[in-house]
């Protein structure tokens, strides 16, 4: 069969079957792009970094940097069709370079598990902040309540460890039985659901909150205001917020037919994804201004402005605890992407069963997100670096691990590849072909180190 496979490798077969339909492959990638990333994490840190100028560069890097290394990703993962570990392996070598480019898949597994680990400490927040919708304990509260309520809560860590355990075992539970069509059946729901809540949000941030103010807070670009730590920010936050660099795309794009367009796949993709967070930014900002809250108030922005929100509107606890059970499932179908390429890894690897292989992984994760757990409680102040120990795994992987990824992939689709190979995956050969080229070949790897370089202060 390998050989077989050599002598003709765009025909190569998948080993594990294939997407039953485009819609389901852009249904999978669109379910691990929207999550935290988009509706927690987007709002503040552009809060964080100033706003318009930061928010400009963050679409830049999304459209221009982001989609090309989307497309290359999609392509490498068809091409190889296996674990992007040993799909960079076998492409390194048969594109005559070497098989040490499988490290790029291990950078990427290692990404995974330190990315969900505290990832799956905000989710357990959110999964918190349902019940807390339920039980009403927003309404009618004051932006000094609703604050205090937050800093109570995450300032418990056995009850953020209890939510995070919790978030953590739905988590292995899916994994370890592997990712099914049900998946499929929750984000086609979830997905168009979040975006109704959204855009009810959004009327609501119309009518009774600072609009105006929000929306010249986010497109009214002030240069002044950003530094070159915050453009690396936006850059990182443009590949988190896609789910690429990491190899997760990759594991997706095994299974892709071949028939299937990955352009017209990735347009629509980053469309779903850029608009949401553009629309939970435009919900959050006019709030953050209406109630005088601080846009740079940090990874509590969203659960602090949406309940007091909330707690104001008619309807306010049913419409809280929609947004909180919807935001779980995101993160969630996120979260499945995190814990899949190590799992899969490990299963091929080391002969380990799907089971033991998500409790082994799932448990070490499990045991990192106590780091996080406690950087809001007990070790709050314990700071080194970048700040608390959750401040630091988020700078490493997001401004560090990702661009780095995002680099190795970019120049191996556009230096390590050959042409036929890609435009064969691509399908043309045309301008929009040479366009993708150019940006993978030259300016994605050039922006890439030169923020890389001006952030750590060596240019
Ligand atoms: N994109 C996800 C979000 O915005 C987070 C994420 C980053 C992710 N890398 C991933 C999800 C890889 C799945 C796979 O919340």
């Amino acid at each position: 069969m390998l050989s077989q496979e050599a002598s003709n490798p765009g025909r190569r077969i998948s080993l594990h079957g294939n997407w039953s339909s485009r819609t389901t492959f852009i249904l999978a990638v669109t379910g691990s792009a929207v999550g935290l990333g988009n509706i927690w994490k987007f709002p503040y840190i552009a809060g964080q970094n100033g706003g318009g100028a930061f928010v400009l560069v963050y679409l830049f890097c999304v459209f221009l940097i982001g989609m090309p290394v989307m497309m290359s990703e999609i392509l490498i993962g068809r091409r190889g069709r296996r674990n992007p570990v040993a799909t960079m392996e076998l492409l390194g070598e048969e594109e005559g370079s070497s098989r040490r480019w499988k490290w790029v898949g291990v950078l990427g597994v290692i990404a995974g598990i330190l990315i969900l680990s505290y990832y799956s400490v905000i989710a357990g927040w959110t999964l918190a902040y349902v019940e807390k919708s339920v039980t009403g304990q927003f309404v009618g509260a004051s932006a000094e309540e609703i604050g205090r309520l937050f800093s109570d809560f995450t300032g418990n860590w056995v009850s953020v460890s209890i939510a995070h355990t919790l978030f953590m075992a739905l988590t292995v539970v899916v994994i370890a039985r592997g990712v099914e069509r049900g998946l499929e059946q929750a984000v086609r729901f979830m997905v168009p659901a979040l975006l109704v809540l959204m855009l009810a949000l959004l009327g609501y941030a119309i009518s009774f909150g600072s609009f105006s103010e929000g929306v010249s807070f986010m497109f009214t670009p002030d240069f002044g205001a950003l530094t070159w730590d915050g453009v690396l920010a936006a850059m990182g936050q443009a590949f988190f917020t896609l789910s690429i660099s990491m190899g997760a795309i990759m594991a997706y794009g095994a299974y892709l037919p071949e028939e299937t367009s990955i352009t017209g796949a990735s347009i629509a993709v980053v469309i779903a994804d850029t608009g949401i967070a553009i629309l939970a930014g435009l919900v959050i900002f006019p709030l953050v201004f209406a109630n005088g809250l601080d846009p740079a108030d940090g990874p509590g922005l969203v659960f602090v402005t949406l309940p007091l929100a909330f707690g104001q509107m008619a309807g306010g606890t049913f419409f809280a605890t929609i947004f909180f059970v919807l935001l779980t499932f995101a993160a969630w179908t996120s979260a499945l992407g995190l814990l899949e390429p190590a799992v899969a890894w490990l299963v091929e690897r080391h002969y380990r069963s799907r089971l033991q292989a998500s409790i082994m992984v799932g448990g070490l994760i499990w045991l990192l997100g106590f780091g996080s757990v406690l950087s809001f409680s007990t070790l709050a102040d314990f700071r080194f670096w970048r700040g608390t120990i959750f401040d630091n795994v988020d700078y490493l992987t997001s401004n560090i691990m990702l661009p780095l990824g995002g680099i190795c992939i970019a120049v191996f689709a556009g230096w390590v590849m050959c042409r036929n190979s890609t435009s064969e995956e691509l399908g043309s050969s045309g301008t929009g072909y040479k366009f993708w080229r150019f940006l993978v070949r030259y300016l994605a790897p050039v922006a890439i180190m030169f923020v890389f370089f001006q952030a750590i202060g060596l240019l």
